[in-house]
């Protein structure tokens, strides 16, 4: 039986082969979706439009109608797919077709010198009968095509293809530009056109004009292409009612079809020729696959159509509630005004720009970062006006551009730029281990500030190097709190971040707390030490490279130790304790318990005993090796 399946399913690829070798000048836009990797909004966090379903092209084909399979084909948590979904019980079956938004780490993504296309790069195990086109077809739904899952693998030959294999799976997508993102376009939901649909069908699904679509995909879209739906929030999706009777297929319909299609087989090969069976393998087989579709479709016939919440709101009802959310604090900062900024920043020229969206300008002969945001930028402000503490950014004041609510936060310019750029860029001045501890604990002790001394507690969410800025003394300052939280210990489901600062229990399941900084903020000690990055150039996380480092005796510890670390301190004049000492935190840190992870206070304990150590010896001009306690 085993063997004669495997015949089936290789029929297919040879099939499905010539089929497509032959539709592919038919097909647009089948190698991806062209992006510029210099674009300043790089990666972003967006979604797909999904819709569950029990495939059925392979011998135990996964059955993707439950959120914990469909979640494992995105590498996301259930949670993750739920929430935007507006699905309450997570571990109870889908209905087939039930509509759900996956989200995506969409990137642009440079292939070779002329060309760029933006995907969320998906890893996929092949099984025993998948091919490239069947895995994007019908698991993926069209979400990809096998051509340009042909690009993205260069080194991995489709015919060839064993269980087990890794393959990645481009899933198109696109993140929205300068434009887009000042017209209020959050995300460009990635959909594949059906052949029900069309663009004002699914623009009314969306709640948007039909012709914002067109402007973003033009009108000749194609059936089973992707397009790309702006919306800045996303509609609530109905919750379709379980249909009682009505379980897809039980597992004893599908025993006896699988065992029609066996005889068939058996009966095809004592008759005919090989390539004969071939082609009969594959009428019965998709005669099963449409008898199946049809039987469904009359199961869920009673099914309501579905129908989207209108989506769009209109935008003067935010501008208000900004304006009403800030109003507590005007007395607080400055209130600039958008002339003053334009002035300040040469219209908000490509000269001033810093990094992302922040620009310098000069008020009154003092020297400003202005941020630009949308209107969310009220979050911030909120946290903001709440912390006060030398080790974190001070914001000055602000500014709300009453003709396209656009916010400005105006902070105090820190001249020396972030510590990612110390770590990895100058490669000329190499920061020292007396620095960089100290720079340590002044990110240990602006966080323990807000962990501990704010009410409610404010979870940064985004400690990174490229988040702590150096002054003029390379005192550290935490900056960016533009995704910060307060509150703890809550779920979101909106996963936003930087890959390699993450912790394990957010990225899977949304659970924010102040433990995720503590993670982060090991990552970030993990790079002092290191010098290196906190995902490599194979995409490898730094954390986890740190787990054996301090294991076995004292001279195995300062031999992996000196391998390790950043090559500087071999002529630093620092001890191996302290060195050794911090890393021992920040390996507590990075622990993927977050029970397990000390609390800020710790930290800025530990560190600082570290640090009296450390300079109490170096001050002396002592041979730190020698006089190590
Ligand atoms: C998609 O294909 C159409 C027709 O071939 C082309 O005009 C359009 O530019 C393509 N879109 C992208 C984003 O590559
Ligand atoms: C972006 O890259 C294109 C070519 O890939 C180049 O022509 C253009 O000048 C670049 N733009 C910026 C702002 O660097
Ligand atoms: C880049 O890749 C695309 C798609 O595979 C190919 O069509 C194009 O010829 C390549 N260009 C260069 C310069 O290699
Ligand atoms: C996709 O991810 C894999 C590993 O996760 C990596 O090896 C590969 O280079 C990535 N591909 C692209 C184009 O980013
Ligand atoms: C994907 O597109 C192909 C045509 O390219 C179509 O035959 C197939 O039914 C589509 N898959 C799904 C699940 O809609
Ligand atoms: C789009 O489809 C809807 C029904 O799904 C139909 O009422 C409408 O006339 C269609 N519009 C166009 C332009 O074909
Ligand atoms: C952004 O995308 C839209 C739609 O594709 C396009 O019309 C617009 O010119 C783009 N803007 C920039 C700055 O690239
Ligand atoms: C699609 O666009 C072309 C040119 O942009 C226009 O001539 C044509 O009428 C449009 N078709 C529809 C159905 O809107
Ligand atoms: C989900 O959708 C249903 C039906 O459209 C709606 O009544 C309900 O309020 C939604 N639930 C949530 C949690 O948004």
């Amino acid at each position: 039986m085993r063997i004669k399946l495997r015949y089936l399913s290789s029929s297919f690829l040879l099939l499905f082969f010539l089929c497509y070798v032959q539709s592919q000048e038919f097909l647009p836009n089948t190698t991806g979706y062209t992006c510029s990797p210099n674009q300043t909004t790089n990666q972003c966090q967006t979604y797909a439009f999904y819709r569950a379903s029990a495939p059925n092209y392979r011998a135990s084909a996964p059955n993707l109608l439950d959120l914990a399979s469909i979640g494992d084909l995105f590498s996301v948590s259930r949670l993750m797919i739920s929430n935007p979904s507006n699905i309450s019980s997570p571990s109870s079956p889908l209905i087939q077709d039930q509509p759900l938004f996956v989200p995506l780490t969409c990137s642009c993504n440079t292939l070779n010198t002329s060309y760029s296309i933006s995907f969320a790069n998906l890893s996929y195990t092949i099984v025993q009968g998948d091919t490239f086109y069947l895995v994007s077809t019908y698991l993926y739904l069209n979400l990809t095509t096998y051509q340009s899952v042909m690009i993205v693998n260069p080194t991995v030959v489709p015919t060839e293809l064993e269980a087990g294999d890794v393959v990645q799976f481009p899933i198109f997508c696109k993140c929205p530009n300068e434009t887009q993102l000042q017209n209020q376009v959050s995300y460009l939901v990635s959909y594949v056109l059906q052949p029900s649909d069309n663009l004002s069908s699914v623009a009314s699904m969306f709640g948007i004009e039909t012709q914002s679509i067109i402007d973003v995909n033009g009108n000749n879209s194609q059936t089973f292409e992707t397009i790309f739906v702006p919306v800045t929030r996303l509609p609530q999706l109905p919750q379709l009612t379980q249909p009682d009777a009505a379980t897809p297929a039980s597992p004893e319909a599908g025993k006896t079809e699988r065992k029609g299609v066996n005889t068939g087989l058996a009966i095809g090969l004592a008759i005919c020729g090989v390539l004969l069976v071939l082609v009969t393998g594959m009428l019965i087989y998709s005669e099963v696959i449409l008898k199946k579709r049809r039987k469904r479709k009359s199961d869920d016939a009673e099914k309501q159509k579905l129908q989207f919440d209108k989506g769009g709101k209109g935008f003067k009802n935010m501008e208000v509630n900004l304006m009403a959310d800030v109003s507590d604090c005007l007395d607080k900062y400055k209130l600039f005004n958008i002339e003053e900024l334009r002035a300040a920043t040469n219209d908000f020229s490509e000269d001033c720009l810093i990094q992302g969206s922040v620009y310098k300008g000069f008020i009154n002969g003092e020297v400003y970062a202005i941020k630009m945001m949308k209107w969310n930028a009220c979050e911030e402000l909120k946290i903001l006006q709440k912390v006060n503490h030398g080790n974190l950014v001070r914001l000055e004041g602000f500014c709300i551009d009453p003709e396209d609510a656009n916010c400005y936060l105006i902070y105090e310019y820190i001249e020396n730029g972030s510590l990612h750029a110390w770590l990895h860029e100058n490669n000329n001045k190499k920061l020292n281990w007396k620095t960089r501890l100290r720079i340590a604990v002044d990110v240990a002790n602006g966080l323990q500030y807000i962990h501990e001394h704010t009410r409610p507690r404010v979870v940064h969410k985004d400690i990174k190097s490229s988040n702590v800025l150096l002054d003029s003394n390379m005192r550290a300052k935490i900056a960016n709190f533009g995704l910060a939280k307060s509150g703890c210990n809550a779920i979101t489901m909106h996963i936003v971040g930087t890959q390699g600062y993450m912790a394990p229990e957010y990225l899977a399941d949304g659970v924010v707390s102040t433990k995720m900084d503590v993670f982060s903020f090991g990552v970030v000690l993990l790079e002092l030490l290191s010098g290196k990055e906190a995902v490599d150039d194979e995409g490898r996380a730094l954390w986890t490279s740190v787990g054996g480092i301090l294991e076995g005796n004292e001279e195995s510890k300062v031999k992996r130790m000196k391998e390790w670390m950043d090559v500087v301190f071999l002529q630093d004049t620092c001890s191996m304790e302290s060195l050794m000492s911090v890393t021992d935190i920040a390996i507590a840190c990075v622990h993927r318990d977050p029970s397990k992870r000390p609390s800020m206070v710790d930290i800025v304990y530990a560190l600082c005993k570290s640090d009296d150590l450390f300079f109490d010896i170096s001050e002396d001009g002592i041979d730190p090796q020698v006089n190590a306690r």
